[in-house]
C-alpha cells in the first residue's frame, strides 16, 4: 500500500492557463484564507446569493454543540430559490432539465414549466391533506416526476423521504415505517436495462407490513397492468388533472415560508451497527452549502449542460442533480437507465447529442465501461466537455487516467470529491484551478477544516495511516438522526470529543493533500452503493433456513466493493447450491439486486467475541489471506 501511495504521487496535474482564467474562483488558497479569517463572514457572504423572506440574525449558533444552528432567525424556502426566483427573470425560458428514458423518449421542462409542475402536485399534495412538518416516502425510477415531487414537497414544507428506487420490500418498509409517512409516490414501474423493474408491486408488499400510509399516487411510466386499491391508490396524471391542482386557476401554488433550520428531507443510510438511520438535512445552511460547492467546484455557467450520473435516490442526486443545480439556475441533464443499454455507447453518445459540458460520475462506473474498450467512446464527439467529476469511493489511478484521456482527451480537469450523505455537500475537493494527483481528493474544500487523527485524537505524521475527521461545522452538515439524537451523538461526536468523526479512513501528504482509503465501520460500498453489513445480515435471517449470518466486503475490480455473507444453517437444514441461490434471491427480494452477495459460503461456526459479537474482520482477513490481527477477544 505505502509504495503503491508513492507511486501515485509521482503525477500532477496542472490545470491549463485558459481553464484558469475562465475559472470564477482563480485562487483556492485566497478563498480558504477568507475563509480562516472570518467563517462566519464567509457563509453569510455566500447565503446573500439567495432570497430570504427573513434575512437571519446570526450565521452560526454553536451554543449547544454538537447540535449546530445555522443562518438562525433566517425565514427561506429552498424550493423557491430553485424555483419561484428564476421564473420572475429571463430564466423562464431556460431549460431546467433535459430528461432521456432508457427507450429514447425525450422531455424538456423551461424554469417556467417546470415551476407549474411543482405546483400542481404540490396542490394535489395539499389537498391530500399533506402539511408543513409531515413526511412522504418518494419511491420512483429515475422519471423527471421524482425531482417534481421532491420540490413540491419541499415547496409546501413536507419533509421528503427519497428511496432509492433499487430498494426492495424489506428496505422499503423499514423507511416508510421509520419515517411514519402518511403518502408513498412511486411508479407502475421503472426501466432499467430493457426490463421493469416491478416499482408498484413492492410498495403493494411492503404495505402489508406497514401501517401508516394512507395514500398512494402512482405515475404511469411503464404503463404495464398494477394493482391499484380503491381509496389508497391513484393516478399521478388523474390528479395533476384535477381543477384542484390548477388552484388559483392559474398552476399556481404558494410557496411555504420555512425556518431556515427547518427539515427538508431524511435520507436513510447504513451506519456502524443497527438499522439505517434517518440523516435530517434543512432548508437554509444546506442550500447555502450545496450551491456554493457546486458553483465553485464544477464552476457552472450559465451556458453550461450538466450531467450528474447519479440516482436521485441517493444524496448525491439530491444536492447535485435536483437542489444545487436550480439553485444556480443551470440546465441539468437526467437520463433514466442504464449505462450500457442497448450498447456501452449510451453514456457518451448522450454526452455528443445534448453537448454536455460538466459530467459527474462514479469510479465503478468507469471502471465498468472501461472493460469494454476505448473503441466505444471514440466514436462519439466528446469535445463539448470541459470539466469532469468522480464521487463515491476512491479512484483508482489507472481508472483516473483513463477517464482523463479517454473521455477528457487530457484537456479536462477531474474534481475527486469527497462527501458523505451526512455533509450534504462535497468536503474535500480539487477547485478546476489547483493541481490534481490522480487518487487524491486534494484539500479541504474553504471554510472545512479536515484533519488525519491517530487512535488517541493525535495527527498522524504525514503520509501515515488514521481517521478522517473534520474539525469544524459547515453549513449543509446533517443536523441529527431523525428520531434518535443519541445516536447522532454517539456515532459522529464521541470518538474524539467536539471532532466530526468520518468513519473513513486516509493519509495526509506533504503537500497537504488527501488520500481516502476506504470505511473502517460496518458500511459495504458496492458499486459506490452504501450498505450496512446489518441489513444484509437481517436479509439473510429472515430466510426460514438461517439461523445466523455475517456480512462483510471484499475488494472487487469493477464494484469496489463486493458482499460475501457467511451463513449459519438451522439445525435440521442441509447446505445445497439450490439453497444458496434462493438465499441469493432472498436478499435480493428483500433488500434489493444490489445487495445479492457475490459470494455465500455455509460453514458450522462463525468467528465471535466472547460476549458474543461477530467478528468481521477476522472472516475478512481470512478470506484475503492477511493476517488476522488482535484476536484476543475471539471466542474458543
Ligand atoms: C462514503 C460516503 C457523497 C456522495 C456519495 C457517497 C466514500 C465518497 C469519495 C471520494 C473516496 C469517497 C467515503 C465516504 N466516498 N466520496 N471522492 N473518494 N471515497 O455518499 O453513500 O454517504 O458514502 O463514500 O467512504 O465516507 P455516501
Amino acid at each position: 500500500m505505502a509504495n503503491e501511495a508513492k507511486e501515485m504521487l509521482g503525477d500532477v496535474f496542472t490545470p491549463s492557463p485558459e481553464i484558469v482564467a475562465n475559472a470564477t474562483v482563480k485562487s483556492f488558497e485566497e478563498m480558504t484564507r477568507l475563509a480562516d479569517k472570518d467563517l462566519q463572514t464567509f457563509w453569510g457572504a455566500r447565503a446573500e446569493e439567495f432570497e430570504w423572506f427573513k434575512k437571519w440574525d446570526k450565521v452560526l449558533d454553536d451554543s449547544n454543540k454538537p447540535f449546530y444552528k445555522w443562518f438562525v432567525g433566517g425565514q427561506v424556502n429552498i424550493a423557491y430559490n430553485c424555483l419561484d426566483r428564476h421564473v420572475k427573470t429571463w430564466r423562464r425560458n431556460k431549460l431546467a432539465l433535459i430528461w432521456e428514458g432508457e427507450n429514447g423518449d425525450l422531455r424538456t421542462f423551461s424554469y417556467h414549466a417546470l415551476n407549474r409542475e411543482v405546483c400542481k402536485f404540490a396542490n394535489v399534495l395539499k389537498s391530500m391533506g399533506v402539511k408543513k412538518g409531515d413526511r412522504v416516502t418518494i419511491y420512483m425510477g429515475r422519471v423527471p416526476e421524482l425531482p417534481i415531487a421532491m420540490l413540491a414537497c419541499a415547496k409546501i414544507g413536507a419533509v421528503h423521504s427519497v428511496v432509492y428506487g433499487g430498494f426492495s420490500v424489506e428496505a422499503l418498509h423499514g423507511r416508510i415505517e421509520d419515517s411514519q409517512s402518511s403518502v408513498v409516490i412511486t411508479c407502475d414501474g421503472s426501466y432499467m436495462n430493457g426490463k421493469i423493474v416491478e416499482l408498484k408491486k413492492i410498495v403493494d408488499e411492503a404495505l402489508k407490513r406497514a401501517a401508516t400510509v394512507e395514500h398512494v399516487i402512482v405515475y404511469k411510466r411503464t404503463g404495464h397492468e398494477v394493482y391499484m386499491e380503491q381509496g389508497r391508490d391513484y393516478w399521478y396524471h388523474e390528479l395533476v388533472a384535477l381543477p384542484i391542482a390548477r388552484a388559483i386557476g392559474n398552476n399556481r401554488c404558494d410557496t411555504e415560508v420555512m425556518d431556515a433550520e427547518d427539515p427538508l428531507f431524511l435520507l436513510y443510510t447504513s451506519g456502524t451497527t443497527g438499522k439505517p438511520k434517518a440523516i435530517l438535512h434543512t432548508h437554509g445552511g444546506y442550500m447555502v452549502g450545496i450551491a456554493t460547492t457546486l458553483q465553485w467546484v464544477f464552476d457552472l455557467k450559465e451556458e453550461d449542460r450538466w450531467w450528474c450520473s447519479a440516482d436521485p435516490g441517493w444524496i448525491t442526486g439530491h444536492s447535485y442533480i435536483v437542489y444545487a443545480p436550480l439553485l444556480l439556475g443551470a440546465t441539468s441533464f437526467m437520463y433514466e437507465g442504464a449505462p450500457t443499454y442497448p450498447y456501452p455507447n449510451r453514456w457518451w453518445s448522450m454526452i455528443e447529442k445534448y453537448g454536455v459540458t460538466v459530467f459527474y460520475t462514479a469510479p465503478t462506473a468507469i471502471r465498468g465501461l472501461m472493460r469494454f474498450g476505448e473503441a466505444w467512446p471514440n466514436r462519439h464527439d466528446l469535445s463539448s466537455l470541459r470539466l469532469l467529476g468522480t464521487v463515491g469511493e476512491p479512484i483508482n489511478p489507472e481508472a483516473w487516467k483513463w477517464y482523463h484521456r479517454v473521455i477528457g482527451k487530457q484537456r479536462c480537469p477531474i474534481m475527486d470529491t469527497w462527501w458523505q450523505t451526512e455533509t450534504g455537500m462535497f468536503m474535500i475537493t480539487p477547485l478546476p484551478v489547483v493541481n490534481l494527483k490522480p487518487g487524491s481528493a486534494t484539500r479541504p474544500f474553504p471554510g472545512i477544516e479536515a484533519e488525519v487523527l491517530d487512535e488517541t485524537g493525535k495527527p498522524v505524521k504525514p503520509g501515515e495511516e488514521g481517521f478522517l475527521v473534520l474539525k469544524r461545522p459547515w453549513p449543509a452538515m446533517l443536523r441529527t438522526i431523525y428520531g434518535d439524537p443519541d445516536r447522532y451523538v454517539n456515532q459522529y461526536w464521541s470518538k474524539y470529543p467536539g471532532v466530526y468523526f468520518t468513519g473513513d479512513s486516509a493519509r495526509k501528504d506533504e503537500d497537504g493533500y488527501f488520500w481516502i482509503i476506504g470505511r473502517v465501520d460496518d458500511v459495504i460500498k458496492v458499486s459506490g452503493y452504501r450498505l450496512g453489513t446489518a441489513e444484509i445480515e437481517s436479509a439473510l435471517v429472515s430466510h426460514p433456513a438461517v439461523a445466523e449470518a455475517a456480512a462483510i466486503g471484499l475488494p472487487h475490480e469493477v464494484k469496489g466493493q463486493a458482499i460475501h455473507a457467511y451463513v449459519l444453517l438451522k439445525q435440521g437444514r442441509e447446505p445445497s447450491d439450490a439453497l444458496i441461490e434462493d438465499l441469493r434471491q432472498h436478499v435480493g427480494h428483500e433488500m434489493g439486486p444490489i445487495a445479492k452477495p457475490e459470494k455465500i459460503t455455509i460453514v458450522d461456526k462463525l468467528p465471535k467475541t466472547r460476549s458474543g459479537k461477530i467478528m468481521r474482520r477476522v472472516l475478512k482477513a481470512r478470506a484475503q489471506g492477511l493476517p488476522e490481527g488482535d484476536i484476543t477477544t475471539l471466542e474458543e
